[in-house]
């Protein structure tokens, strides 16, 4: 096979990935567990071409940069012992314009295509290795669900895998997007090197994420008192988690130097407005990647309320709700 088209699933962090012990790889100082959302998809088709003299890329009907994926491509071609250029087509089908990071659900959708298309057959987790080295969030985007990143001691140790959880049928994501969605100004990659090497909170950050990870777990599995509260305390426990650690993750970037502050006045604005929600009784927690939206984990029951609250916020320009998705798959 030549020609393989491959759909995956983006997925936000509970527990973030802010850091790495080795940049080559993107090998993460810490581990981290995300949600994989079915609303927000990209789908990739490789193929290989001997005619061509360089890999092209083509995304959302325009062509690109193909720099990215061809670091990315010369590693499977390394695997498959060709030196074959392709044509890549990608497509995100995301809330329009909504500036949310694609490069999850961008380098898992490349991973299986490309690997499938090259005619080798890796398993999930091999595949999760391959998709980190594209970007270390893609490595959690193979997989559906709930997913925990391995920091792992080695390079092959560094993987992600799903966890089952009760949860996953209780769970939904509000994502409110705030302005215009232009691209953000400082990339997650560039972002966590310089507030690793720069902010005198990363050490402490380094000292939380293991702890939040083992919390985030317990709740996932209804472990300790949640066993006996039931789901809802479960979810409580993994939404307040989860909010305190975004708001760790971003106090690191606030006191970078020079200070790298990703909040829109209309994030500030999210943030209270989740409080609210909670106040008043509804399943609400927050969480912020490296741009001003806000993404709120809540319950099947309290979804459509939570959206209509934050599309009420001024300067929130979409809602979307979000069950959990699938692992990356192929398509054709
Ligand atoms: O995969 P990257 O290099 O784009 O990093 C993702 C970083 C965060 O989105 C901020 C956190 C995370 O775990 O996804």
């Amino acid at each position: 096979m030549t020609t393989a088209t491959a759909r995956a699933c983006a997925n936000i962090a509970l527990v973030k990935y802010w850091g790495k012990r080795a940049i080559a790889g993107n090998l993460p100082a810490t581990g981290s567990l995300s949600l994989t959302l079915a609303a927000l998809v990209t789908e990739t088709r490789v193929e290989f071409d001997g005619a061509l003299a360089a890999d092209e890329l083509v995304m959302d009907d325009a062509a690109a940069d193909a720099t990215r994926v061809t670091a990315f491509l010369d590693l499977v071609r390394a695997r498959a012992g060709i030196a074959t250029r392709a044509r890549v087509t990608t497509r995100n089908e995301f809330p329009t314009a909504s500036g949310l990071a694609s490069s999850a659900s961008g380098f898992a959708a490349l991973a299986l295509a490309a690997t499938k298309a090259a005619g080798i057959a890796l398993d999930p987790r091999e595949l999760s290795r391959l998709a980190r080295a594209g970007s270390g969030s893609a490595a959690r985007s193979i997989f559906g669900g709930f997913v925990r990143m391995r920091t792992g001691d080695t390079d092959a140790e560094a993987y992600a895998e799903p966890i089952d959880s009760p949860l996953v049928d209780r769970v939904r994501m509000v994502i409110a997007i705030v302005g215009s969605g232009a691209p953000k100004t400082y990339a997650s990659r560039d972002a966590m090197e310089h507030v690793a090497a720069t902010s005198p909170l990363y050490p402490s950050w380094l000292v939380a994420v293991p702890r939040d990870l083992a919390a985030a777990e317990d709740a996932l599995a209804m472990r300790a008192t949640h066993a006996k509260a039931g789901d809802d305390a479960a979810l409580r426990a993994l939404g307040e988690l989860a909010e305190a650690n975004a708001l760790a993750m971003h106090a690191t970037a606030i006191a970078a130097r020079p200070a790298i502050i990703y909040w829109q006045p209309a994030t500030i604005a999210l943030l209270a407005a989740v409080r609210t929600l909670r106040g008043n009784g509804r399943a609400a927690w927050a969480t912020i990647d490296a741009g001003p939206h806000v993404k709120v984990l809540t319950t099947v029951d309290d979804a459509d309320h939570v959206a209509r609250a934050l599309a009420g916020v001024e300067g929130v320009t979409a809602t979307t709700i979000s069950g959990p998705g699938e692992g990356a798959r192929v398509i054709a």
